[in-house]
């Protein structure tokens, strides 16, 4: 009987691979020590010469301003970090074998499931260091914005850890779709703001023009920028986009990287959606680093088509706001005047990119597709029906592709491993399923006449020497 019972357990397939804390990396690990071509520098919004760490400490704690600037392979995780990772991390990696028996695929399918944090998503890998590096400093007070609302409760949660206050600026689309994260960041001790505002210049500036805007990402930051230094003891954070962003997210793709080698598998292609790049960087730049060392893998960053930074739009130097208070970043862009269709997934309402994502798609190390709308939502919904969980709409274009891919492999009849990054879950996004299911939602192509519109707005900004055109026509 013993016997039997063993044996049985012994065949049983592993669903999920689980790391004990002791393995949890201490480390985070800097792609830009390992790229093949040096990131061009951040220039300063008013004179368009490099922005120094003197210019952006006004807006950041300098422990945050020497990592973005660091060439740093490998950058030691604080202990007091490393103590708020441990509530959810490690965070188990799956085998998808109920989607794959679904789609009749040879295609291996691996997810990783960051959306166990307590705010639901990839964001705490952020906010915890944000806030710490803030708290060491010296501040009392940390301002951002938020599209989704998953960044804004993430920060609210890590500013409560660590003693500070926090107030966040939330794109009025999702403030009005998405209530309970404004009341999740409330309950974490956050104050919580529709955007465009009356509480700036740049957000009634906005309301003149367009009463009735939606917001954007761009509009939000401008307004959070502009509170944080105007603000005694305040400073900002973001959420995404700079390169000390894109480091503590390899927290992520260092722990997959362990636990892929338990499995005994190694991805031939790995998936991440893509709105400024943060959870798409944390799990795949590991991966770049042993691409860059010849490994054979396909990379593969997902936006939206109604925003298709990526996929449309050009190499440039572009604000990181509407109202240009940040440096120009050198990145891939739809103009920091374009206003993005109301779609569901707002944490991919963006328009531009992180530097080092734009690089490493400007070196061919990585690739980028677009889905629509319909597409993601039939993806979210074949998922949650074969392997339960429920996506935030972000996350459901990682799906999209990964269903794609393994349809692909299906036609080649190949058995390749595929690896994708499950960001968040959409408990507080259940407003989206429900206008999908009442026939709510639709596809919003973009006409390539409001992209060059946008575009204009950027045309006489200085150019990065690896400057490309959008394609668009
Ligand atoms: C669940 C989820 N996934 C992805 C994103 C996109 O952001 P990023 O590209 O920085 O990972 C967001 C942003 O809010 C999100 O909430």
């Amino acid at each position: 009987m013993v016997n039997q019972y063993i044996r049985s357990e012994n065949v049983m397939r592993t669903k999920k691979i689980t790391l004990p804390e002791s393995e949890m990396p201490r480390q985070w690990y800097n792609i830009m020590a390992d790229m093949p071509t040096p990131m061009e520098p951040p220039l300063h919004p008013g004179t368009g010469e490099p922005a120094g760490a003197d210019d952006l400490s006004p807006i950041f704690p300098m422990g945050l301003i020497e990592q973005d600037m660091s060439q740093e392979r490998w950058i030691d995780i604080p202990e007091e970090v490393l103590e708020k990772y441990a509530i959810w991390r490690p965070t188990p990696l799956y085998r998808a074998y109920s989607l794959e028996k679904f789609l009749d695929t040879p295609a291996k399918i691996y997810y990783k499931n960051e959306g166990v944090s307590p705010a639901g998503s990839h964001k705490p890998n952020t906010a915890i260091p944000q806030a710490y590096y803030n708290k060491l400093a010296g501040t009392k007070k940390i301002i951002t914005e938020t599209g989704a609302g998953q960044w804004g409760s993430a920060l609210a949660m890590a500013c409560t850890f660590f003693g500070l206050e926090c107030k966040v600026y939330m794109v009025k689309i999702s403030y009005n779709q998405k209530p309970y994260r404004r009341l999740m960041m409330e309950t974490w001790g956050a104050q919580c703001i529709a955007s465009p505002s009356t509480e700036t210049n740049a957000g009634r500036t906005i309301l003149e023009q367009n009463p009735e805007s939606p917001g954007s990402l761009g509009i939000a930051i401008s307004e959070a920028i502009e509170e944080a230094v105007n603000t005694e003891g305040a400073k900002y954070s973001l959420g995404s986009v700079l390169n000390h962003v894109m480091i503590h997210q390899t927290i992520n793709g260092l722990e997959t990287q362990k636990q892929m080698a338990i499995a005994g598998d190694y991805p031939d292609v790995v998936i991440g959606c893509a709105g400024g790049g943060s959870n798409f960087a944390g799990n795949c730049t590991p991966f770049v680093r042993d691409k860059i060392h010849g490994k054979e893998i396909d990379i593969i960053g997902v936006e939206p088509s109604s925003c298709p930074t990526l996929t449309k739009g050009p190499f440039a130097y572009d604000f990181g706001d509407t109202v240009q208070m940040t440096p120009l970043l050198p990145m891939y862009t739809l103009g920091h005047n374009f206003v993005p269709a109301p779609i569901h997934a707002g944490g991919l309402r963006y328009h531009g990119m992180a530097p080092i994502i734009s690089q490493l798609l400007l070196d061919k190390l990585i690739r980028a597709e677009s889905v629509h709308q319909m597409e993601t939502f039939q993806a979210g919904i074949t998922f949650a029906r074969t392997e339960g969980f429920i996506s935030a709409p972000e996350c459901n274009h990682a799906i999209a592709m990964a269903i794609r891919e393994a349809l692909k492999a299906k036609e080649e009849g190949k058995e390749k491993v595929i690896l994708f990054n499950w960001s968040g879950h959409g408990l507080v996004d259940m407003a989206a399923y429900q206008a999908y299911f009442q026939g709510d939602l639709s596809d919003y192509p973009l006409p390539k006449e409001e992209i060059k519109r946008a575009l204009e707005d950027i045309a006489s900004l200085p150019k990065p020497k690896q400057y490309q055109p959008g394609r668009f026509e």
